[in-house]
């Protein structure tokens, strides 16, 4: 285990790391994940752009700052390679007695791995730190093509999602 680590690794499912295949880890992002490949595996959700080693650093330390609120997690495969993604991003409400909610944001498992529940195994970890961490439910947006993926992940539509780009 990396020694600097974006959040506590209490927070990672015992379950869920038992369950990978032999040699994958689960475990909080590393400020070391950027020669790991963590930005390629991003790459199959939408354009990442061209992050320096610094500025990956900069948005690390500032999500370590505020690790009661940013939980992003990785998947290594035994070559020690960043071959999943995800992040639970846990929101301050008022309502509901002050609750907080958990929102699920870029899950990504690089393309030569999906199809071996890894995907899944992501999600479980990121609804188990959502419960640890208090939150009364966890949301996400998807798109259609992902809907029978979130469902079988325990996921029910509710609503519909609105966009504003600037
Ligand atoms: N349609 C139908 N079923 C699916 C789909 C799909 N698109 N994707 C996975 N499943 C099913 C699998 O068949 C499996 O079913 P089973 O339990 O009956 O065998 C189950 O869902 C679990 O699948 P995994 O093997 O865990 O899926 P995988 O590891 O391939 O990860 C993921 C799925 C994350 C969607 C991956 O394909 C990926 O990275 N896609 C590109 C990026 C992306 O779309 N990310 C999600 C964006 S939404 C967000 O970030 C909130």
């Amino acid at each position: 285990m990396p020694t600097d680590i974006l959040f506590s690794s209490d927070l990672i499912s015992s379950d869920v790391q038992a369950a990978l295949p032999k040699g994958y880890t689960i475990r909080p992002l590393s400020s070391e994940d950027y020669e790991k490949g963590f930005l390629d595996v991003l790459t199959v959700l939408t354009t990442v752009g061209d992050i320096s080693k610094a500025q990956f650093l900069e948005r690390f330390y500032y999500l370590k700052a505020h690790s009661h609120e940013y939980f992003t997690l990785v998947i290594v495969s035994p070559e020690d390679r960043i071959i999943g993604a995800g992040t639970i991003f846990v929101e301050r409400k008022f309502i509901h007695n002050n609750g907080l909610v958990g929102h699920i944001e870029d899950i990504a498992v690089d393309k030569n791995q999906q199809g071996k529940k890894l995907g899944l195994r992501i999600i479980q970890a990121l609804k188990h730190i959502g419960a640890k961490t208090g939150c009364y439910k966890v949301i996400l947006d998807c798109s259609e093509e992902n809907v029978p993926f979130y469902e079988k992940c325990g996921f029910t539509r509710k609503e519909c999602e609105m966009v504003w780009y600037i």
